[in-house]
């Protein structure tokens, strides 16, 4: 099988950190499948996240997107970058336009330069980002401006926003850390059900091991920048869990040095 997803022997160090936030990291996904990653605060978990949607520089190893190599000192072109779609745990929308607008802007990797700035959206486009409306449950809210939605609500234009892009590869960081346990289930179920039905590779991280069992396939478990586990989401155990939260000698040290 082809695989969305080859990261081989990577290590990056932030320019003003003094420790690693990825070593020697060795992952591969295949298209189609929904990954979970979880760890504790610092794992590095959006670090690998916002290295597979092409923007950092200056990591050593080998990564592949959707069969494209990465290069560390080079954004990916432009035709790659609007395969990828990315979910910010902070959403990333423009607050002052509509529902509809802010979905649309999903488009605009995919739409021609003179229509994204000046035209109205073809049929085909429309249509799209309709369907994204309507697969979010949001297509009442179409034209609402952002800034008066609540937080779940918010949650779903970004993620139609995302769907209207037509990625193949669906990066999500902490996508329902903002909502209480019901929601956040309705809304991750939502977001990798959208995934799975358009054939797209979906990779999301949370702190809440209960939900990447439900929803992901896979679950990696990432600790010190490290792979601690990767599973098969139903073979997960509480021990597993356990490792990847303890606190270790080093994690306790270093809390008691911030408290005295
Ligand atoms: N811009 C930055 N500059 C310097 N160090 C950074 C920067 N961003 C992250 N780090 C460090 O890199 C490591 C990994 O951070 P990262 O944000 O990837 O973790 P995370 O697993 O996403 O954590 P959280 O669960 O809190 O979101 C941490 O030690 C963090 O302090
Ligand atoms: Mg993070």
């Amino acid at each position: 099988m082809t695989r969305a997803i080859e990261i081989g022997d990577l290590s990056f160090a932030h320019s003003s950190a003094d420790i690693p936030a990825l070593a020697s990291v060795n992952l591969a996904g295949g298209d189609g499948e929904t990954l979970a990653l979880l760890g504790p605060s610092g794992a590095g978990k959006t670090t690998l996240l916002t290295l597979l949607d092409g923007r950092l520089r200056g990591w050593r190893g080998r990564v592949a997107v959707l069969g494209a190599a990465l290069s560390p000192d080079r954004a990916p072109p432009r035709r790659d970058r609007a395969d990828t779609g990315f979910i910010f745990q902070e959403f990333a929308l423009v607050e002052r336009s509509s529902v509809r607008r802010n979905v649309l802007n999903g488009r605009l990797g995919r739409m021609g330069t003179a229509r994204a700035l000046f035209g109205s959206p073809a049929a085909h486009d429309a249509a799209i980002v309709r369907r994204a409306l309507e697969d979010c449950g949001i297509a009442d809210l179409a034209d609402r401006r952002v800034d008066t939605l609540s937080g779940g609500q918010r949650q779903r234009v970004a993620i139609a926003r995302c769907l209207a892009q037509e990625p193949k590869l669906i990066l999500a960081d902490e996508p329902v850390s903002n909502l209480d346990p019901a929601r956040a289930a309705d809304i991750l179920g939502l977001l990798t059900e959208a995934g799975r039905s358009r054939g797209a590779t979906t990779v999301f991280s949370s702190h809440q091991p209960e939900l990447a069992r439900r929803f992901a396939d896979r679950v990696v478990g990432m600790r010190n920048g490290r792979v601690l586990f990767d599973l098969p989401a139903d073979a997960l155990t509480e021990g597993d869990e356990a490792a990847l939260y303890r606190d270790d000698d080093a994690t306790v040290a270093a809390r008691l040095q911030v408290v005295h």
